[in-house]
């Protein structure tokens, strides 16, 4: 039998000096896709697995979730908490990840103080998501430990700039590890993400189709069969403009603001009113509301990179080999 393939070398930067990983990939947060399995395998490939705290309910189900992960790996991982006020738990979520000295907590939507002020009282670092410069100085003046940049085409809640702008417009900045999201499939993704700056690369969409996705064969496929051209940016989801594969579940939905929403656009409190009221309904299935992350299927624009099904292992590898003949290829 042949022997299997040795790992690729490792790829040194600051993010990885700073957990003691061999590649700099991060199996992004993915609401209702990252399960303890996928941050299980994406540990034990050398990257580093993270999930969103909400995936789990009640709070008892986050700790069986970590004692399995820990369980199963060595590898430090990061935990994700929504600090917005939609997610009734998040301070719970908090004191959950402090109690049990998880390396890395992601703060994405709402305010991370509190986070970044407890994780400093304890071994706990926080990286938090940002989208532009004025976020990202407010969030590294609160003392948070890296910056995750979410860029336009990213899969869920998408910034507004191009990766090519915003990841070298905070590594300039900021003294900080960069977190590229958005967008990167591949070690040519990878490359381009450390080029401009980043320490370590966000991949969300990709491991969607991965075979330890606990998700339908359904949206695998969809996020497989889907163009570039397929993803569409709306905020008829949950009220924040995130990306969505077209589908006629999507749209269903009527894409187009609906006369009421146009009026009320005009208000910005009836504008923020709108959104938690559509965020709790999506985070917490409470209402009669027409869509869910169940119903319809978040993926970012490089889903149409995607062609096959791998395991997680396989793409990480993949993902360093393919970065390593590059980086060598280079003009
Ligand atoms: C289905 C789905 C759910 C997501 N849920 C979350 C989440 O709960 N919290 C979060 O911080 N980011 C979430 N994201 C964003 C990812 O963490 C990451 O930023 C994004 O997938 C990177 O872009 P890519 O998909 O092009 O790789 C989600 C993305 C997807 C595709």
């Amino acid at each position: 039998m042949p022997s299997p393939a040795a790992p690729p070398p490792p790829v040194v930067t600051p993010f990885t000096g700073q957990f003691g990983l061999a590649y700099p990939i991060i199996c992004a947060p993915m609401f209702l896709v990252s399960s303890a399995s996928l941050v299980i395998r994406a540990g034990n490939a050398g990257g580093m697995g993270a999930f969103p705290a909400l995936n789990y309910r009640p709070l008892e189900r986050i700790r069986e979730a970590i004692r399995q992960i820990r369980e199963e790996s060595a590898a430090p991982f990061a935990i994700n908490i929504i600090m917005q006020k939609s997610n009734r738990d998040r301070y719970r979520h908090l004191e959950l990840a402090l109690e049990e000295e998880i390396p890395l907590i992601i703060t994405s939507l709402g305010h991370p103080g509190e986070a970044i002020r407890l994780a400093h009282q304890g071994k706990c670092r926080v990286y938090c998501d940002v989208v532009g410069l004025d976020h990202a100085r407010k969030v590294a003046d609160l003392g948070a430990d890296g910056l995750v940049a979410v860029s336009y085409g990213a899969g869920g809640h998408a910034g507004t700039l191009t990766p090519f702008a915003l990841i070298p417009l905070l590594a300039r900045h900021f003294p900080l590890p960069v977190v590229a999201a958005g967008g990167i499939v591949d070690g040519a993704g990878l490359a381009a993400a450390l080029c401009l700056g980043a320490s370590a690369a966000y991949m969300g969409t990709r491991f969607i189709a991965s075979c330890e996705a606990e998700v339908t064969s359904t949206y695998k496929a969809a996020v497989v069969a889907a163009g570039c051209h397929d993803i569409v940016n709306t905020d008829r989801v949950d009220g924040y403009p995130g990306n969505f594969i077209r589908t006629p579940a999507l749209d269903a939905l009527g894409l187009e603001p609906s006369l009421v929403e146009r009026i009320l656009s005009g208000s910005r409190t009836a504008r923020r009113s709108l959104a938690r009221i559509r965020a709790t309904r999506v985070l917490f299935g409470a209402g009669s509301s027409r869509a869910t992350y169940k119903t319809v299927f978040s993926a970012g624009q490089c889903a149409g990179l995607i062609d096959d099904i791998p395991s997680v292992q396989q793409i990480i590898e993949e993902t360093i080999r393919h970065y390593h003949a590059i980086k060598g290829t280079l003009p």
